[in-house]
């Protein structure tokens, strides 16, 4: 797989940065040298007998102390105004919601889902379900009904919060396919019943009224959890199969506090915006979790992306710490550093980056943008919190994703020829600096995935020798920096969004004109990578833009925001030997580059073959 274009010479600057504060724990060094887990643990509550529960940890242990009064949330929205819950109003509100999750029956174990914008509904929903001891699973609000469905499924999810239009548009169709999903609470409803929440759902207001009415201060109790009980629950997408369930326990929580300490340099007093949909992993750990834990101010706008709308937030709230993703830098640096000087961030200390590619451009443009380099993160929803970074106080080296957290044990493994870490007589073999193999961990960080949802088998595999194997290509230099090369599958990352093949090609298969559909990650300027679907009709249709401009409308319709953007008819998809679209001929094919080994390809042909028409949706 080619490394990611760099052009000039932002890639050979090492950017010097002194931290406007000092950090909190001495330098990367010295924390690397004194850091265990172990210490770290004592920085947290729990009780004596060892429970530790993620949202008394994350909220309650600020709701009664010197930070009571302090803003734990700040909603922003162009529709209405601004909002906002100390984070002793945020303890209470979410013994509320926990309670009113009781009352509905949900127990310790039980799986809450939202399919929610940012709103207080959603974040009330992920501490009181913690609270309840049951398991939090985020979905994506742009997700078209069958992901949602899907996933609604494969998480036996018992409670879904949502709006009236989500739940009828994209749930009820289907709900009779849900026997594990008991209620449904709409948060745009007064009431339930008539002219109130639709038919099989019961409003949010009138279950956190019965949750107000039931609840006591003075008796109640956030569920006692243990350190290892299971408590959120992220999909994740692979390159077949189905979304895989990455189960997490409380614990996870102390990896949240710590790396948005060290690497978000997050503490009391912070004005902190991360602007990833709390849909995804990073909406919960640093949407969320981490940074309260921390006892900062987080700000969230449930507005989408409006480059001049960012920098007026950015510069109005005197935001001090922004975690953003490549694409939106991307779409900042495209509406020009101009925009950017007509305000100012005299309180902005650190800017960070997550969740795909960081272009040394985009590092060095914050310079000009900020006064300040965009630092570089990189983790995995497996990996539940940041696993390697460029540290606030470290040098940074535009284009690598940094150094491991202190804590963290990182190796780059010698590939097989499938692209994968090599197992020999079970060992693997860990290369030097500058040699390019698959990035792996050595399991131990409390954030850790603990499984696969029912699917051991899965999971085991995710494991070789000792170490988490990620997935991911990338190379260390000589001082630990870790070098991104690109994943050793077939997933796709569109703007910072883990995409699976399959579930693509599987919802364009339903469609009645479609025998056969390869979907690749095209190189895209601004979201990293779109999602491209080769398609092969069955007999009687023929290839034209009417039916691929129809192709994405059907996708769009189905998947929502994961859909393809471009589809390309061929009549002759290369093939493995047993029978599987090769993909990654298909790709090296858009990309223009060499074929590599093609012995294990039945139907090679020759590209002319393919893309009769092309129709870009966008
Ligand atoms: C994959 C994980 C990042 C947490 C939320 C998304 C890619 C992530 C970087 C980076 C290059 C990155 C990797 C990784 N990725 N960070 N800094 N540079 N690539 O988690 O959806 O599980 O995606 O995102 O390919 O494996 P995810």
């Amino acid at each position: 797989m080619a490394e990611m274009a760099v052009q000039g010479s932002a890639r050979d600057r090492q950017i010097e940065h002194a931290p406007a504060l000092p950090p909190l724990v001495g330098d990367y060094e010295s924390r690397r040298r004194t850091f265990s887990w172990e210490v770290a643990r004592s920085w947290l509550q729990g009780d004596e007998a060892g429970h530790l529960n993620l949202a008394h940890e994350a909220v309650d242990r600020h709701a009664s102390g010197p930070l009571a009064d302090t803003v734990a949330i700040r909603f922003l929205d162009r529709a209405a105004p601004t909002t906002e819950l100390t984070y002793r109003q945020l303890g209470e509100r979410s013994d509320v919601t926990a309670t009113a999750l009781r009352l509905l029956g949900i127990r310790p174990g039980d799986g809450v889902c939202t399919l929610l914008p940012r709103s207080p509904e959603l974040y009330l929903t992920v501490l009181g379900t913690l609270k309840a001891g049951a398991v939090y699973c985020p979905l994506f609000p742009a997700f078209g009904p069958e992901p949602v469905v899907e996933r609604l499924r494969l998480g036996h999810i018992r409670l879904l919060v949502t709006d009236s239009l989500s739940y009828t548009r994209k749930v009820a169709p289907q709900r009779a396919s849900l026997p594990d999903l008991e209620h449904v609470l709409v948060t745009d409803a007064d009431q339930s019943g008539e002219d109130g929440a639709p038919e099989g759902t019961t409003a949010w207001a009138d279950a956190l009224g019965a949750g107000e009415t039931a609840y006591d201060p003075g008796t109640f109790a956030v569920a006692p959890t243990r350190p290892d009980d299971p408590a959120l629950l992220h999909f994740t997408s692979g390159t077949t199969g189905k979304p895989k369930g990455a189960v997490h326990v409380h614990e996870a929580i102390l990896a949240h506090h710590v790396t948005a300490e060290f690497a978000l340099d997050l503490r009391p007093g912070d004005v902190y915006w991360c602007t990833a949909d709390p849909g995804w992993v990073t909406g919960t750990s640093y949407g969320i979790l981490g940074p309260l834990s921390c006892g900062v101010t987080i700000v969230t706008d449930a507005a989408d992306f409006d480059a001049r709308r960012w920098f007026r937030i950015l510069q109005d709230e005197r935001v001090t710490v922004f975690y953003t993703a490549p694409t939106a830098l991307r779409m900042l640096m495209r509406a020009g550093v101009g925009l950017a000087r007509e305000h100012s961030f005299p309180q902005l200390r650190h800017v960070v980056s997550v969740g795909e590619p960081l272009n040394p451009e985009a590092v060095v443009w914050g310079l000009e943008a900020f006064g300040l380099p965009v630092h570089d993160t990189w983790w995995q929803t497996e990996t539940g919190a940041i696993m390697v970074s460029n540290f606030p106080g470290m040098p940074v080296r535009p284009g690598s994703m940094g150094r491991p957290v202190p804590g963290v044990d990182v190796a780059v493994l010698r590939q097989g020829a499938d692209g994968r870490a090599e197992v020999v007589d079970g060992t693997v073999r860990v290369l030097g600096p500058g040699e390019v193999g698959e990035l792996a961990l050595r399991p131990g960080w409390p954030s850790m995935f603990r499984a696969y949802l029912d699917d051991p088998d899965r999971y085991a595999k995710a494991f070789a020798d000792g170490w988490y194997l990620s997935g991911d290509l990338a190379r260390t230099d000589a001082d630990g920096y870790v070098w991104f090369i690109g994943r050793a599958d077939d997933v796709i990352k569109s703007a910072g969004h883990l995409i699976g093949p399959f579930e693509v090609e599987s919802a364009l298969m339903e469609h009645p004109a479609v025998a056969e559909v390869g979907v690749i990650g095209k190189p895209d300027p601004l979201a990293g990578e779109i999602v491209k679907a080769f398609v092969t009709l069955k007999v009687g249709h023929e290839p034209s833009p009417a039916l691929a401009r129809e192709l994405i409308a059907f996708g769009r319709h189905r998947l929502g925001s994961v859909a393809p953007r471009e589809i390309a008819f061929d009549q002759a998809l290369p093939h493995t030997r047993s029978g599987k679209v090769m993909r990654r001929l298909l790709r090296a094919r858009e990309l223009g580059l060499p074929e590599g080994d093609l012995s294990t390809v039945e139907t090679s042909v020759s590209t002319s073959a393919s893309t009769s028409a092309t129709t870009s949706a966008s």
